[in-house]
């Protein structure tokens, strides 16, 4: 059974608690991608991820249980979220953005300012460095669908608690589920770090291709602090350059 086939049955039978909703991804190098990576460093070590929810055996489910999701129906949750302490400071919550059939997801922190204003991601400054990014690779915005681990902006920029980024989750994978993307691209480490279920440094992280969930996902820095690190703009360059050549890869097998 496909992990998102079991997120479903797993809300079907009214397993409420975050936790379980989230699938942890299986991580590895990409087998089939081995002659991607260009890499001379050994991949790094990932932990074993505990599981948290045994697989359901699919007898035990029936079919009128798995809930039907569509894009109207999370638009509105979204919405009107009150999960967490971050519905009392937004302006509004930042759904995303694009494609909504895309073969790329971008996804990122958080809503910042202009964000939180425009009801939009990446809006401001940063948001400017990545479209020229993707359009330096042949992408533009409206191909592609770009997302946050939250949807709501966290004051003053700060970093995500975890109990947001918890509560946040199931929107961004039902967004995935939905969207069914050829690739992921986690824009920064807050995203890297959450996608990947790791607390290693984005600089180790980068310039590898994981799998999560049979969708290849590729580390990208981001904008904001390439805006800040100039001298980072050539790896994230070479980043960029992965994560086409691997969707190019895939493209050409199917
Ligand atoms: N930074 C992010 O990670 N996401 C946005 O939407 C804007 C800035």
């Amino acid at each position: 059974m496909d992990n998102t086939t079991r997120l479903q049955y797993l809300e079907a039978m009214g397993i409420e608690s975050w936790q379980l909703r989230y699938t942890p991804p299986a991580i590895s190098d990409l087998s089939g991608f081995q002659n991607l990576k260009g890499l001379d460093a050994p991949p790094v070590e990932i932990p074993e991820i505990p599981v948290i929810a045994p697989p359901i055996p699919p007898e035990v489910i029936q079919p009128a249980m798995i809930p039907v999701d569509n894009w109207d129906t999370l638009q509105q949750e979204v919405a009107t979220c009150r999960q967490c302490g971050l519905c009392q400071t937004r302006t509004q919550t930042v759904f995303g953005s694009g494609n909504k059939n895309p073969d790329w997801l971008f996804i990122g922190e958080a809503p910042g300012e202009q964000e939180d204003l425009q009801g939009q991601p990446f809006v401001g400054a940063a948001g400017a460095l990545l479209t020229e990014m993707l359009r330096a690779i042949g992408l533009k915005r409206e191909d592609i669908f770009i997302a946050n681990i939250l949807k709501c902006r966290p004051p003053g920029n700060r970093d995500p608690h975890v109990d947001e980024m918890n509560a946040c989750r199931p929107f961004l994978n039902r967004q995935i589920a939905l969207i069914q993307p050829k690739i992921i691209v986690a824009v920064g480490r807050i995203a890297a770090q959450q996608l990947l279920n790791t607390d290693i440094a984005i600089g180790k992280l980068r310039g590898k291709v994981y799998e999560v969930n049979n969708t290849p996902l590729c580390v990208f820095y981001h904008p904001a602090y390439l805006l800040r690190s100039l001298s980072q703009k050539a790896k994230a360059w070479q980043d960029l350059q992965l994560a086409l050549k691997t969707y190019q890869e895939i493209k050409e097998r199917k």
